[in-house]
């Protein structure tokens, strides 16, 4: 019998894996689709390694839809899915000399030797992953990495930028592949990222966290003119299979690439050993500081494109390569005034202010100190000189106090009873982290919701950017949602700021708003839980506003996904007399939603759910997965009765006679041939 003790403790770490899980997932969306995350690399790279940490320890209560499984992020709606035939990876992270080592050991353990392999080291810059496809040296096909398996088509975009070559130069005689997948990261370099939100702050739109996210907000346009107009750039570090590029390392890889035409990742080294790596690091780290694009860390790779091949590759990363991430940037200041924000589902967030201080090259002036628990975990007082950080770039944080430069004189932090912004009383529910303010009508709720409703989160009003919605709400313009609809060219031309030709473009934008789809509009609510991710789902699961206004939590908790947080909080929101006042509303105005876009409807694998047993012979697995989802197919882990084919390779194992029992259809290698075959729609 195990001890009681074990057994409480495993309860606390499947309870503590599934909450791990949820927010990761929550901060990947946030990262990758919606590029707008909301905590610090480290703070994300903490959660992951707690999540990890613990997967190790209890390896049977990983599940299958752990992120320790997958690469992150999904593809958007609006562009066309492209399947990488070789996945796109991410990397492990090394966060100090003891994990350099630890990966060199990993590789001499794997490779059966006690000799380091020849590495190269190069900068890790901090852009977003793209694969360039060349078809006899011609560039057919550019995407972005997605979830790794299925990035999206975005061939017009990249197309805009000068560093990748339209065509191929040969780098030496017969030396360029009939195919080639060119992998690498764009990027927008620091002045072209500050530019960038100069013109924005102009506009009164919203500015990007950071160059990553200006990079990749550029990049994901569906107007190419946009991207044709940021100074992006390509730097290329690999390619999706080196086997038919005629080169057997690392940097005769890259010397290839810079012949056919490519950019490259400058300062990168081939290092005999750790002394040398460890030294590069701390080259590239002094360095950073002066380099035009950033960087975080640095790419150890093994140098050996055959020693590759051995080590082969995890789930998520090769086991040729980490990522050496730099530290942190901290520094010191003082902790002047916490003021307390209330957002757009009257949560009352506490935010730091701080004596301005450069930290690392950027002056800092505000942190986030997350929620009331955290102030009281790290004994915060007014007054107290604290360390700050910004973990590669985004959010600054404060960290902890320093209690030894404590005079005394510092004070408690007081949290607010009631509203900062409508005096009604906060309330904290059992459970949760956070005092929300329970008035509807919160004049901050209600600026809040606005600013998110025109944002590009919501219906992406152009040139309603937050400054111009707390005008509209200060000049009494704007009381609600449905006002936005009532405004007039002549009101806006009047407003401080403001002209003939912006008021018009904005009336044009309103009124292009007025047709939108349905995940759309549920998203841009701002329901609380209903993100870009459940919108979707429940705008494919019903067919209209009103459907979705009529469901039941039962009739909503059917839908894959959507737990009981997210169908109670629909269910109040459209029980609300309000909500119902402002949708009818909304109709009078001319709204029109339009039905959900059919994305995979038509997809010719819809509705099918696919199982693999046994080796196959013409693919991966992998490929094999991704051919089916690019299709509309959904792919299942165990056979349970929601799948409809189990497709069998050489040696199926008992999936096979279990689902001869369950009269489900059975796919020979060559019949799934076929099936893909005959179901092609122009992919690959
Ligand atoms: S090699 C198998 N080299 O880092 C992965 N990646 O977590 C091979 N990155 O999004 C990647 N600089 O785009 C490699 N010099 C470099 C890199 C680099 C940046 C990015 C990459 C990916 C992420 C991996």
């Amino acid at each position: 019998m195990k001890p009681l003790l074990q057994v409480a403790e495993k309860e606390r770490a499947r309870r503590r894996l599934a909450e791990l899980r949820e927010q990761i997932s929550y901060h990947d969306h946030r990262y990758y689709v919606l590029d707008s995350p909301e905590i610090s690399d480290a703070e994300y790279d903490l959660l992951f390694r707690e999540l990890k940490d613990l997967e190790e320890r209890y390896p049977d209560l990983v599940s299958s839809d752990s992120p320790s499984r997958r690469v992150g992020g999904a593809p958007l709606a609006q562009f066309a899915p492209v399947a990488h035939r070789q996945p796109m990876l991410s990397l492990e992270n090394a966060f100090n000399e003891g994990e350099i080592r630890d990966f060199l050991v990993r590789l001499g353990r794997f490779l059966h030797t006690d000799q380091v392999p020849i590495l190269h080291a190069e900068p890790k810059l901090d852009g977003l992953a793209v694969e360039l496809v060349y078809e006899d040296g011609v560039f057919s096909l550019g995407s972005t990495r997605g979830d790794g398996l299925t990035g999206e088509n975005i061939t017009a975009n990249l197309a805009t930028i000068g560093s990748i070559p339209a065509r191929l130069q040969a780098p030496a005689p017969g030396m360029l592949p009939a195919r080639l997948e060119v992998r690498g990261e764009v990027c927008l370099s620091i002045a072209g990222f500050r530019e960038l939100n100069r013109q924005r702050a102009e506009a009164s739109e919203a500015l990007f966290a950071n160059p990553r996210n200006a990079a990749a907000g550029s990049l994901r346009q569906l107007d190419a003119a946009v991207t044709a107009a940021r100074p992006l750039e390509f730097f290329a570090y690999g390619v999706g299979d080196a086997a038919d590029f005629g080169v057997a390392t690392q940097a005769e890889l890259l010397a290839a690439l810079a012949g056919a035409g490519f950019q490259l990742i400058p300062h990168g080294r081939t290092c005999p050993d750790l002394a040398t790596v460890i030294a590069h690091f701390h080259h590239l780290a002094e360095l950073r500081r002066e380099l035009p694009y950033e960087i975080d860390g640095m790419v150890i790779k093994v140098n050996d494109l055959a020693l590759q091949q051995r080590l082969g590759a995890k789930a998520r990363s090769p086991r040729w390569a980490v990522a050496a991430k730099f530290a942190a940037v901290q520094a010191t200041t003082v902790l002047v005034r916490v003021e307390f924000q209330v957002g757009r589902t009257g949560a009352v967030t506490p935010v730091a202010r701080l004596e301005p201080v450069s930290v690392g090259g950027v002056t800092v002036s505000r942190a986030t100190l997350h929620n009331e628990d955290e102030i009281r975990r790290k004994d915060l007082r007014l007054g107290d000189t604290v360390v700050v950080q910004r973990a590669g770039e985004v959010i600054p944080e404060v960290v902890k106090p320093v209690v030894e430069k404590r005079s005394g004189a510092e004070q408690a932090i007081q949290l607010p009873a009631a509203c900062p912004e409508c005096a009604t009383p906060l309330v904290r529910k059992e459970g949760e982290a956070v005092r929300r303010c329970p008035n509807p009508l919160c004049p901050a709720q209600r600026l809040r919701s606005l600013i998110h409703f025109c944002s590009k989160a919501g219906l992406d009003i152009e040139g309603l950017g937050k400054k111009a919605v707390e005008q509209l709400v200060q000049t009494g313009l704007v009381r609600d949602i449905p006002d936005i609809y009532r405004l007039r060219a002549e009101q806006l031309a009047e407003l401080e700021g403001w002209g003939e030709k912006s008021a018009a473009n904005v009336i044009a934008a309103i009124a292009a708003a007025k047709r939108t789809r349905l995940a759309r509009l549920l998203a841009a609510l701002g329901i609380r839980h209903v993100g870009e991710v459940n919108a979707q789902l429940l705008a494919r699961r019903f067919p209209t506003l009103e459907a979705i206004s009529q469901a039941e939590e039962e009739d909503l908790l059917e839908i894959d996904g959507v737990g009981p947080q997210v169908a109670a909080s629909l269910v109040s929101f459209f029980r609300d007399p309000a909500t119902e006042e402002m949708l009818a509303q909304l109709r009078d105005l001319g709204l029109e939603i339009l039905p959900e876009e059919a994305r995979g409807e038509n997809l010719p694998l819809q509705g099918r759910v696919f199982l693999f047993t046994g080796t196959l012979e013409h693919f991966s697995r992998d490929e094999a997965k991704a051919r089916v989802k690019e299709r509309g197919g959904e792919i299942a882990t165990t056979l349970n009765r929601k799948v409809t084919d189990l497709v069998c390779g050489a040696k199926p194992g008992s999936k096979l006679t279990k689902a001869r029992e369950l009269a489900i259809t059975i796919l020979e290698e060559a019949d799934f041939q076929r099936l893909l075959a005959g179901s092609s729609q122009g992919y690959v």
